[in-house]
């Protein structure tokens, strides 16, 4: 631990769209140690898929570009490789499991076939090979039976099943940082466990790296170390799972927070933030949050914060916090 794998340096997408320009990512910076797990937390549109899609160099493109910045793997830069060298990399250093889980695999093929085929891409390896090893990925996400499950058509799966196969597709080239995009979003909460479950275990057995994109604060706390909290494009916090949870600097963090359903407390209304993220190609002057934040002072509405690096580590895009940092960096 320690030791780099991803930097992410200034990194901003934008879409170029008919009612304007999108600032989907603006300005996005964090890094990830091998096998640290962190987790991209925010509200649907905040640009989590973005940047998960820019990192593999995946967005699409018209009408979306990736304007600045850097994504350095072990220090290579990935915005600057080719499309054949990106295809090498995605699949053998980085692996992605999509938003969509249950579209991704191909009905008409078995299972087997499909993990068969992402090992015979990347890896020299016979038939017979890739196929012993298919069964392999098979028993290392947990499917029961797996010599006879590899025959299989996706149909014949649970939706848990079938997610587990995604992850065994991910994982076949034993790739260093495994991305997965709300990858139990679509489950229900007793298998939402056990995926969550299944890669807590397999970044423990393998050492692999994990981002963890989600929407919802109590799956993170159940699988990564660190957090980011974005919302409209940008990192609004950044800090361990434990210093988020006891103690969230940003009032968007703590709205947050405060939306988690609370298991014995169904007296409380689940606090849900009001309004809404704002439109990305008009968006408000000063900090992004300010429209719906209980907080806001003029300074909120008229200035854009800058993130803030706190003396802990931690780091938040707040006014509130501007004097606390300044006063303690002139102690
Ligand atoms: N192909 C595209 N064309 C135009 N705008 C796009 C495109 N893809 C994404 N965007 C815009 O980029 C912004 C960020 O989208 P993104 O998909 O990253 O959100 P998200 O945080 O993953 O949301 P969700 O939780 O709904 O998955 C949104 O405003 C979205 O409309
Ligand atoms: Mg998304």
């Amino acid at each position: 631990m320690g030791e780099k794998l991803l930097e992410v340096k200034n990194l901003s997408t934008y879409f170029y769209t008919d009612e304007g320009v999108v600032y989907a990512l603006d300005d996005v910076s964090f890094d990830l140690d091998r096998g640290e797990a962190l987790g991209i937390v925010g509200e649907s549109g905040s640009g989590k898929s973005v940047t998960a899609l820019s990192i593999i160099r995946l967005v699409q493109s018209p009408p979306g570009k990736i304007v600045a910045g850097e994504v350095l793997l072990d220090g290579d830069n990935l915005l600057t490789k080719s499309k054949a060298e990106m295809r090498h990399i995605r699949g053998e250093k980085i692996s992605m499991i999509f938003q969509e889980p249950m579209t991704a695999l191909n009905p008409v093929f078995t299972v087997g076939h499909q993990i068969m085929e992402s090992i015979l891409i990347h890896q020299h390896k016979t038939k017979k090979e890739a196929r012993e090893q298919a069964i392999e990925m098979l028993r290392l996400v947990g499917i029961p039976a797996p010599e006879k499950r590899v025959d299989d058509y996706p149909h014949q799966m649970s939706g848990g099943m079938r997610q587990r196969v995604m992850i065994a597709i991910a994982l076949c080239c034993n790739p260093q940082l495994l991305i997965c995009d709300e990858p139990t979003t679509a489950l229900d909460v007793t298998i939402q466990a056990q995926i969550l479950e299944l890669i807590r275990d397999i970044r423990e057995r393998l050492g692999t790296s994990v981002i963890l994109i989600t929407h919802d604060l109590g799956v993170v706390a159940q699988v990564t170390d660190k957090v980011i909290i974005m919302y409209a494009g940008k990192v609004m916090e950044y800090g361990t799972v434990r210093q988020i949870f006891t103690d969230p600097l940003h009032p968007y963090t703590a709205a947050l927070m405060r939306s988690i359903p609370v298991i014995g407390k169904q007296t409380e209304r689940l606090n849900v933030i009001r309004g809404m993220v704002p439109s990305l190609s008009k968006r408000p002057d000063g900090c992004l949050f300010h429209p719906r934040c209980d907080e806001a002072c003029e300074l909120c509405r008229t200035v854009r914060p800058d993130l803030i690096n706190l003396p802990d580590g931690r780091q938040v895009r707040c006014h509130k916090y501007t004097d606390k940092w300044e006063e303690k960096s002139h102690d």
